[in-house]
C-alpha cells in the first residue's frame, strides 16, 4: 500500500497526493463505467472514484464486493472538486478490504425509516450514522468550549467523588450502592464538595456524571448525565447569574464557529441560535406565575414549573431566561434564603429558548451554621453524614454560590433535538441500560 495515511478532516492539505484513507464503506454507487465509494473514516467523508479501465481485474471485483459498513482502506490522488461535498474526491488507484459485511446479515441500519426503540437497541451502530455524528461532534465542542471558558476565566478543576454517604438534591432520587456493607449512593450533584473545594481554592468546577433515580420518562431526562458545576467563594446570586450568561453565550458561540457543518447536518435553525448574547432577561419566581396566569395556567404561587411551564415562560424571549428567588419550599435544603424575604430562596434556575427547558440550576448557599441546622431538621438529613459540611460555616463562612449546568440538556437545545437520548453515545434511562 501506500504510507501516506491520511484522515478525511485533513484533505485539503493533501491535493494532488496518493494518499490512503481508512474507514468503512458508507455508501456505494455503480455507473456503467464507474463506481463511486463513499467512505468515511470517523472525520468525516470522501468519495473514491473507481474507474473501471484504470484500475486491475482483482480491485474491480474487490469493489464490487463491499456492503455498507464493510471495512477498507483506499488508496489514490486526492483531487479537488467543486462539487464535492468535502470539496475533494480521490481517484481510486488500490483498495484493501479488512471485512465485507455479509450480504446475508447486511448492516441493521438503513437509510430508510426505523422506530425509536430499534435504534436505540442498536445504538452502538447507530452512532456511525451522520445525523448521530454530528450530535457527538458537538457534544465534544460544549464539553471542551465550558471547559475552556472556566479554565480562562481562573476556575480551578476539582472533582467530586461520586461515591458519597451523604445525598445532595434530597433522600427521593439516589441510587443506593452497597459499600463494603454500609450505604452508600452515587452522587447527584458534586456540588456539597464543591463548596468545600471553594473555600480552599476560590474559584472551582468539577465536571463529571450524576446519577438521578427519578423514575421520570420525560424527553429530558436521564438517570446518568454529565453536569459541569462551578461554585465561586464569596459570589452571590447575581454573581453567578452574571457567570452563567457568560458561559453559556461563550459555549454557544464556540459551537456556531467551530461546528457550523455538523449544525447544518442537523438541519439547526441558526437564526435562532445567533440571537444569544448577554444580558439574558433575568425575571423573578413571581414574575413568571404571573406569565403563566396570563397564558391560562392554573398554576398557585409556591407550585413548581412543569416542562409545559418553562416552555411558556421561555417562548417569551428570543435568549435564556433566568428564573431566580423561588419559593424555599421547592427548592433544595441548601439554598439561602432572600434576607428581605423569607419565603423565597436565593436560587435561579437558567431556562432555554424555544421550549428547550432548564439547562441550569443553582444559587446561593446558607452561610449561617444555625440556619443549616435548623434546615437538617425540616428535611430530616443525617446531620452526623454532614458533620464535614457543617465544618464549613464554622470556619470561616463566606457567602458563597454556584450552579449545575446538564450537558446533555446544553446539546439538545443547541443541536435543536427532540429528545435528550440522542445526546449521549449511551444513554442511561428509566427502561434502558443496554446498549
Ligand atoms: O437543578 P439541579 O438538580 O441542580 C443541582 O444539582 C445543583 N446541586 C447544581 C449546583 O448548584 N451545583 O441540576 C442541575 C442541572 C439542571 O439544570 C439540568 O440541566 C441538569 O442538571 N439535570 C439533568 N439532565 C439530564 N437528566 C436529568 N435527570 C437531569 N437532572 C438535572
Ligand atoms: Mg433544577
Amino acid at each position: 500500500m501506500n504510507d501516506n495515511v491520511v484522515y478525511i478532516q485533513d484533505i485539503a492539505a493533501h491535493n494532488g497526493e496518493l494518499v490512503t484513507i481508512r474507514g468503512w464503506v458508507h455508501n456505494k454507487r455503480t455507473g456503467g463505467k464507474i463506481q463511486f465509494i463513499i467512505v468515511r473514516d470517523g472525520t468525516g467523508y470522501i468519495q473514491a472514484v473507481v474507474v473501471k479501465r484504470c484500475v486491475s481485474a482483482e480491485i474491480l471485483e474487490a469493489a464490487d464486493s463491499l456492503t455498507h459498513e464493510s471495512s477498507i482502506e483506499v488508496t489514490g490522488r486526492v483531487r479537488a472538486d467543486e462539487r464535492a461535498p468535502s470539496g475533494y474526491e480521490l481517484d481510486l488507484t488500490d483498495l484493501k478490504i479488512h471485512q465485507v459485511v455479509v450480504t446475508e446479515e447486511p448492516f441493521p441500519i438503513t437509510p430508510k425509516e426505523h422506530g425509536i426503540e430499534f435504534l436505540m437497541d442498536q445504538r452502538h451502530l447507530w452512532i456511525r450514522s451522520t445525523r448521530q455524528r454530528a450530535i457527538l461532534k458537538i457534544r465534544h465542542e460544549i464539553i471542551k468550549a465550558v471547559r475552556d471558558f472556566l479554565d480562562e476565566d481562573g476556575f480551578t478543576l476539582c472533582d467530586a467523588p461520586i461515591l458519597s454517604a451523604n445525598t445532595c438534591e434530597g433522600t427521593t432520587t439516589p441510587f443506593k450502592v452497597n459499600y463494603f456493607n454500609e450505604r452508600a449512593f452515587l452522587t447527584q450533584s458534586g456540588q456539597l464538595y464543591n463548596e468545600a473545594t471553594a473555600a480552599a481554592l476560590g474559584k472551582v468546577y468539577c465536571f463529571g456524571p450524576t446519577f438521578r433515580a427519578e423514575k421520570s420518562k420525560t424527553r429530558r431526562h436521564l438517570t446518568e448525565f454529565w453536569m459541569v458545576e462551578p461554585e465561586v467563594a464569596y459570589a452571590t446570586v447575581e454573581d453567578t447569574m452574571d457567570l452563567a450568561e457568560r458561559m453559556i453565550t461563550f459555549v454557544v458561540w464556540r459551537v456556531i464557529e467551530r461546528r457550523s457543518t455538523e449544525l447544518k447536518a442537523l438541519e439547526r435553525d441558526l437564526s435562532r441560535l445567533e440571537k444569544i448574547a448577554t444580558p439574558f432577561p433575568r425575571i423573578s419566581y413571581d414574575e413568571a406565575i404571573d406569565i403563566l396566569k396570563k397564558h391560562g395556567s392554573e398554576i398557585q404561587w409556591g407550585g413548581d414549573f412543569g416542562g409545559a411551564d418553562e416552555t411558556i415562560i421561555s417562548m417569551e424571549f428570543d435568549r435564556p431566561v433566568m428564573v431566580h428567588r423561588h419559593p424555599v419550599g421547592i427548592k433544595a435544603f441548601y439554598m439561602d434564603p432572600d434576607p428581605t424575604r423569607f419565603e423565597v430562596s436565593l436560587s435561579v434556575d437558567v431556562l432555554a429558548p424555544e421550549g428547550y427547558g432548564e439547562i441550569v440550576g443553582g444559587g446561593q448557599r446558607i452561610s449561617s451554621y444555625d440556619l443549616l441546622v435548623e434546615r437538617f431538621k425540616e428535611h430530616v438529613l443525617p446531620q452526623p453524614l454532614f458533620q464535614w459540611y457543617l465544618d464549613l460555616r464554622k470556619f470561616g463562612s463566606v457567602p458563597h454560590s454556584g450552579f449545575g449546568a446538564g450537558i446533555e440538556r446544553l446539546v439538545t437545545w443547541i443541536c435543536g433535538l427532540e429528545h435528550v437520548r440522542e445526546t449521549i453515545a449511551f444513554p442511561r434511562m428509566l427502561y434502558r441500560l443496554t446498549p
